[in-house]
């Protein structure tokens, strides 16, 4: 068989970055993609260096032209698509529900939740003529569970679990999968943003979960690796929490 192509969206940095590097270190041809070109070359030859085939190409996951070019390259270099990480994400502006603009409305949904419906959408063109694919999007616990002062956050995470769940009921029949992985607090850029860059602030969010740390990013990439991968092969529109007990309470 084929070595797998992967194609992973926001891939720049924290969890995106970290799958890239863990999918190279597999043997995949893999596409990374981003809206920051030079940091974009710069993975590309690094995971070449790692001896993967590998390419960035740019793409703001907000513009339907960037996505569909994003995905037509993928297949023009590699000649097919198996699996999808959706991974471009934005906590945008964070604040009580009191303080919310249309137009932090119109940020957080454009990269959260029209990226993810648009990468979705191109995606499944080309794995439905293959008759195979797997996608993995990226959600949150904030998916799952509102958190006070994330609301538009909370929202757009919610409705990646809907697009989630309705693409995978499109594609159960015609073997493509559509998963999520739902991390709680993960060490990256995105958690320090949403604490303000405040180091008591975030040893008291830390201190209110049930592990008492946040995630290690190679806790949220290995679970992504099984649920795109083949021997999860069974498992379709599910949103897998891996946040240490958090939505168990
Ligand atoms: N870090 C956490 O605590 C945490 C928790 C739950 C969920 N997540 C989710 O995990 C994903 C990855 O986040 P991360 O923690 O690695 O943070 P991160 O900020 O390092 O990564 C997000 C990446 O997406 C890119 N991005 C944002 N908007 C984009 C757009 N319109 N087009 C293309 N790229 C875009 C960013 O530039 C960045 O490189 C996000 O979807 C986030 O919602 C993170």
């Amino acid at each position: 068989m084929n070595t797998p192509v992967v194609l992973i969206t926001g891939a720049l940095s924290g969890i995106g970055r970290a799958t890239a590097i863990a999918y190279a270190k597999e043997g995949v041809r893999i596409v990374v993609s981003g809206r920051r070109e030079e940091a974009g070359n710069a993975l590309a030859a690094e995971l070449q260096a790692m001896g993967a085939q590998a390419e960035f190409v740019r793409a703001d996951v907000r513009f339907e032209a960037d996505v569909q070019n994003l995905v037509a390259k993928t297949v023009a270099r590699f000649g097919r698509l198996d699996i999808a990480i959706n991974n471009a994400g934005t906590e945008g502006r964070l604040g009580p529900i009191t303080e919310q603009s249309v137009e932090d409305y119109e940020n957080t949904f454009a990269s959260n939740v029209l990226g993810t419906l648009l990468a979705v959408k191109h995606e499944v063109q080309v794995m439905q003529t293959q008759g195979s694919g797997s996608i993995v999007n990226l959600s949150s616990i904030a998916g799952k569970v509102g958190i006070a002062g994330a609301s538009v956050y909370v929202a757009s995470e919610h409705a990646i679990e809907g697009i989630t769940k309705s693409a995978a009921l499109e594609g159960a029949a015609i073997g493509i999968r559509v998963n999520a992985v739902a991390p709680g607090p993960v060490a990256t850029d995105m958690l320090d943003r949403f604490v303000d860059s405040n180091e008591e602030a975030k040893a008291r969010f830390l201190d209110s979960m049930p592990a008492k740390r946040a995630a290690e990013v190679d806790e949220i990439v290995q679970t992504i690796l099984f649920i795109a991968g083949n021997k999860a092969r069974y498992l379709t529109g599910q949103s897998i929490a891996v946040d240490g007990g958090y939505t168990a309470q």
